[in-house]
């Protein structure tokens, strides 16, 4: 008997490769970004049809701040304009949205952009799929903040020192109640992680990809899809 095909729940993405991508046509390191940005819909178009029902896109890792200021305002700029208008053909997918890292360093506008596509969020039984984009993230920043936050509840005597456990440190992430990703996919060849999803990943399979991220096309993103099918998950177990 055929075993149903594994599919997973959630897809995080380290979308890696937009610079070098720009580097090889001699182009601005922006226009890599800009080409970056249009691969995202072929993404999310496979995991529609696959049923994932999670993606987590590592946009600007905390790291990223210490990039020149003019390539940080030309990824925010363009980040505004993608929010404001690109975002819209996914809405209509059943796409919702909803936003981790320290949110609150990103530019007002942006972060004003931020809160009107949540506040647009389709009602549960009508999301096909939750997108999940990582700004000014950094996953030893979220175990940081999630570690402040428990803190302030045993001050505040919410709780107690050993009433901390795996559950509750969990319920203190930026969003605890997103499933861990099943499939962690970096595209350029690097193999790390960047600081991205620490705690999450415990657990999550990895597949690297060669390609750059502009140069993604859904054929990748299924062969990914197809890798993590064919692997065995134990978590321990024999
Ligand atoms: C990933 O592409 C996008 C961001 C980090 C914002 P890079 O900009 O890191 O591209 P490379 O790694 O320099 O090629
Ligand atoms: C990770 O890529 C961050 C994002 C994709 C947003 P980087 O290009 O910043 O990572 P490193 O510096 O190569 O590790
Ligand atoms: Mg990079």
């Amino acid at each position: 008997m055929n075993e149903a095909r594994q599919i997973p729940a959630h897809v995080a993405v380290i979308m890696d490769g937009n610079g070098r991508w720009a580097n090889k046509r001699h182009l601005p390191r922006t226009a890599g970004h800009r080409a970056g940005a249009k691969v995202v819909e072929k993404l999310l178009d496979t995991c529609l049809t696959a049923g994932v029902r999670y993606v987590t896109l590592f946009c600007f890792s905390s790291e990223n701040w210490n990039r020149p200021a003019d390539e940080i305002n030309a990824l925010f700029s363009m980040l505004d304009d993608y929010l404001q208008r690109e975002v819209a053909p996914f809405r209509q997918k059943g796409v919702n949205f909803s936003f981790a890292g320290r949110t609150q360093a990103l530019p007002e506008k942006t972060q004003g952009l931020m809160a009107g596509l949540v506040r647009d969020n389709l009602p549960p039984e009508r999301e096909k799929l939750r997108l999940i984009m990582a700004l000014s993230y950094g996953g030893r920043e979220e175990i940081v903040d999630a570690a402040r936050r428990l803190a302030q509840r045993v001050q505040n005597g919410e709780t107690t020192p050993d009433q901390i456990d795996e559950a509750a440190f969990r319920g203190a992430l930026y969003l605890p109640d997103v499933p861990d990703p099943d499939l962690v996919i970096r595209t350029s060849g690097e193999k790390r992680i960047s600081n991205f999803l620490l705690w999450q990943s415990a657990y999550s399979e990895f597949v690297f990809l060669d390609t750059l991220w502009p140069d993604c096309t859904e054929r990748d993103f299924r062969a990914a899809l197809d890798e993590y099918a064919a692997r065995h998950r134990r978590f321990g177990k024999v």
